[in-house]
C-alpha cells in the first residue's frame, strides 16, 4: 500500500499555454481553445494556465492575433476557474529586463485583463529580478506564485533551493512553485524536496514538470506522496513528451487514493475530444513534430530542455553543420559551467545554446554574442556559481561587472515608450506590446488598425 501525505491534489492544466508550447511551437489559436472553454471552465480544475511565456510573441508574429484581446476573451469564456500566466519576473515576456515602471505596468494590464495567478520566475533564481514583478501582483490584487527554476549542478542543493523559497515567501509569494522545465527531477528527489518544503513552509507547493525525458509522471506520483499541493497537467491530446504528463492519466492513477483529485474523468474526456480534433489539424499543418511526442533521456545527459534542443538543430542547420549536434549537446555543460550554473530556461538557454554553437563552429570562445557578453557582465543578474575567470575576460575584458539588482540602472521607460509609439497605439496595452517586441508590435498594431479602416471604407461604399 502505497503511503500519501496531504489531502485532496489539485490540478493546473496547461492545455491553453505550455503544453502547446512544448508540442506545437506555440501555435494554438483562440479559436481553438474558446469551443471547449465551457467544459474546462466546469471541470474544478486549480487554474487553467492560458497566457504568458511564449505565447505573447506567438500571438502578434505568428497568429496575428492580439494577446491582450485573447485574454479578455477567455476571461470571459471562463468566469469560474482562475486563470494563471507565466511571466519571466523582470524580463517579462520579452528577452531583456525591462524598467520597474514597464514591469508595473504590465502585471497590472494583465490582471486587469483577466489573469488571477501570477507564476514569477527568473532564470538565474535571483530574487532581486522577482522582486518587482511580485509587489506588483500583489498590489492589483492577484495571487503570487513565486516559482524556482529547478537545475541540477554542484550549487544547487537540496538547501539552496528550500533557501530561496524562503527568500521568496518573505518577499510575499502565496504559493511556491517548483519549475522543473527541463524534467531533471527525478523522482525520489521530488519526494525529498517537496517533504522538505512542505516541513519549512506554510504556504502550498505546486510542481511544474514535463515528461520530456519519459519520468514526468513518475515525478508526480512521488511528490504526490510527499504531499504537494497542486500539479501541472496537460490534456491526454498535448501531454508527455516534451510537454506535461497527462491530466487524465494523474487524475486516474491517484483515484482512490488520499491524494484523489475529486475531477471527473467524463469531464475530462469531453474536454479532450475536442482538443483530439485540434491536434489533428495541427499534426496536418505539419505543426507537431513526432519528435516532441517521444520521450528523450538524453535530456538527463545535456540538460538540454526540448525548446532549446529545436533551436540548436536550427541554427546548426542555418550554418549548415546539422551534422555537429552530438558536438554542441557535449558543448552545452561545459559552457553551461563556465559561466557559473545557470538554469537553462529562456532567456539562458537560448544564451547557452547559442554560444556552444559558436564554440563548436568557431573553436572555443573566439568569439561571444552580445547576450553571452551581457550575461557574464550581470545584466541578467548575479549566476548561481563560480565563473570561469579566464573565460569572463575574454568576452568583456575590464568592463565593470554589475553587482546590484541589475534593474535598478534602468531609468524608467514608459514615457518614452509612449513618445515613440503613442502615435499608433489605441491603449496602454498596445505600448506594453511594442515595448517587449518592437520589432513585431508595431507593425501588427498597424495592420490591426489599417484592416479596420478597410472595412468601414467598404461598408461606406455600399451604402
Ligand atoms: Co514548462
Amino acid at each position: 500500500m502505497l503511503e500519501f501525505r496531504g489531502k485532496q491534489l489539485y490540478i493546473t492544466d496547461t492545455i491553453l499555454r505550455d503544453a502547446h508550447q512544448s508540442q506545437a511551437a506555440t501555435r494554438m489559436r483562440v479559436e481553438d481553445m474558446l469551443p471547449a472553454c465551457e467544459i474546462l471552465d466546469d471541470i474544478g480544475y486549480w487554474s487553467l494556465e492560458c497566457w504568458g511565456g511564449a505565447t505573447f510573441d506567438a500571438c502578434m508574429r505568428f497568429l496575428k492575433e492580439d494577446p491582450w484581446e485573447r485574454l479578455r476573451q477567455l476571461r470571459r469564456a471562463l468566469p469560474k476557474t482562475k486563470l494563471q500566466m507565466l511571466l519571466r519576473g523582470q524580463n517579462l515576456l520579452g528577452y531583456r529586463h525591462y524598467a520597474d515602471d514597464v514591469v508595473e505596468t504590465f502585471v497590472q494590464k494583465s490582471i486587469e485583463n483577466g489573469i488571477d495567478i501570477v507564476r514569477v520566475f527568473d532564470a538565474l533564481n535571483d530574487v532581486r529580478n522577482m522582486e518587482t514583478a511580485i509587489r506588483a501582483v500583489k498590489k492589483s490584487g492577484g495571487t503570487v506564485e513565486a516559482a524556482l527554476s529547478y537545475t541540477t549542478s554542484s550549487v544547487h542543493s537540496e538547501e539552496y533551493f528550500i533557501q530561496k523559497a524562503r527568500e521568496l515567501k518573505t518577499l510575499g509569494a502565496d504559493v511556491i512553485c517548483v519549475k522543473d522545465m527541463a524534467n531533471l527531477l527525478l523522482p525520489s528527489d521530488a519526494y525529498s524536496l517537496i517533504y522538505k518544503l512542505k516541513a519549512e513552509l506554510d504556504i502550498p507547493i505546486h510542481l511544474h514538470t514535463h515528461n520530456t525525458a519519459g519520468t514526468g509522471s513518475m515525478v508526480y506520483l512521488a511528490a504526490a506522496m510527499a504531499g504537494v499541493d497542486i500539479i501541472d497537467c496537460a490534456l491526454s491530446p498535448f501531454a508527455n513528451g516534451s510537454s506535461q504528463p497527462g491530466t487524465e492519466s494523474m487524475v486516474a492513477a491517484l483515484r482512490g487514493t488520499g491524494r484523489d483529485t475529486g475531477l471527473d474523468l467524463k469531464k475530462l474526456n469531453e474536454a479532450a475530444s475536442h482538443f483530439k480534433t485540434v491536434a489533428a489539424r495541427m499534426e496536418t499543418e505539419g505543426l507537431i513534430s513526432t519528435k516532441v511526442l517521444r520521450a528523450d533521456p538524453n535530456t538527463l545527459l545535456y540538460q538540454v530542455p526540448g525548446g532549446m534542443l529545436s533551436n540548436l538543430i536550427s541554427q546548426l542547420r542555418q550554418a549548415n553543420a546539422e551534422n555537429r549536434l552530438e558536438d554542441v549537446l557535449r558543448e552545452v555543460p561545459a559552457v553551461r559551467a563556465d559561466f557559473g550554473y545557470p538554469p537553462l530556461v529562456t532567456p539562458t538557454s537560448q544564451i547557452i545554446g547559442s554560444q556552444a554553437v559558436l564554440n563548436v563552429l568557431m573553436g572555443r570562445y573566439r568569439s561571444f554574442t552580445k547576450e553571452a557578453k551581457a550575461l557574464l557582465r550581470g545584466e541578467y543578474g548575479q549566476l548561481p556559481g563560480e565563473v570561469n575567470e579566464d573565460v569572463r575576460r575574454r568576452a568583456i575584458g575590464g568592463d565593470e561587472i554589475i553587482r546590484c539588482r541589475p534593474a535598478d540602472l534602468i531609468e524608467p521607460e514608459m514615457g518614452k515608450i509612449r513618445d515613440e509609439y503613442g502615435g499608433i497605439c489605441r491603449s496602454t496595452e498596445d505600448l506594453l506590446s511594442c515595448a517587449l517586441f518592437p520589432q513585431v508590435a508595431p507593425e501588427f498594431i498597424r495592420k490591426r488598425e489599417n484592416i479596420h479602416e478597410i472595412v468601414v471604407e467598404w461598408d461606406g461604399n455600399n451604402i
